[in-house]
């Protein structure tokens, strides 16, 4: 009888242990950067999937510039306010992308580490 109430609580103390590896702190997900981010590694990904339906190489929907290449988001990054706009709360009407919703902070974050890391390429 003993071994068996031993038996059920180490199952249960193992299930209990292999959960707390789900703790957010300690999880790595593909949003984690080991050193500095790049352009190619990091940013061109996140612009392509949320940008370039309007800044197209020929700029739609009234957007007025093209995100494409690594040397135009530079250049929205030092020049048009890039990091501004796509920090600004889901409603505000400068919020980029334009109509929301605002990017996952994760995500802005990754663009914002770009930034302090330099603006590099690759
Ligand atoms: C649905 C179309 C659309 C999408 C998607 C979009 N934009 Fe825009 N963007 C616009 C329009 C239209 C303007 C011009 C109006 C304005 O300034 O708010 C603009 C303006 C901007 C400006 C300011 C340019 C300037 O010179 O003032 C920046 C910076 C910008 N967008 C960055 C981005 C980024 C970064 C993304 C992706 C995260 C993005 N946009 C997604 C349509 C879009």
């Amino acid at each position: 009888m003993n071994a068996k109430i031993l038996f059920v609580s180490l199952s249960l103390s193992t299930i209990l242990l292999s959960c707390t590896n789900d703790n957010p702190d300690t999880l790595m997900d593909d949003t984690t950067i080991i050193g500095l981010a790049t352009y190619n590694q990091n940013v061109k990904s996140i612009i392509d999937n949320n940008c370039i339906v309007c800044h197209a190489t020929v700029p739609k929907n009234g957007a007025p510039m093209s995100l494409v290449t690594y040397d135009q988001v530079k250049q929205a990054v030092l020049n048009r306010g890039l990091l501004t706009r796509i920090s600004l709360e889901n409603g505000n009407s400068s919020l980029m992308p334009n109509g929301g919703p605002r990017l996952p902070q994760t995500t802005i974050d990754i663009i914002l580490k770009w930034n302090q890391d330099g603006l590099l390429e690759k």
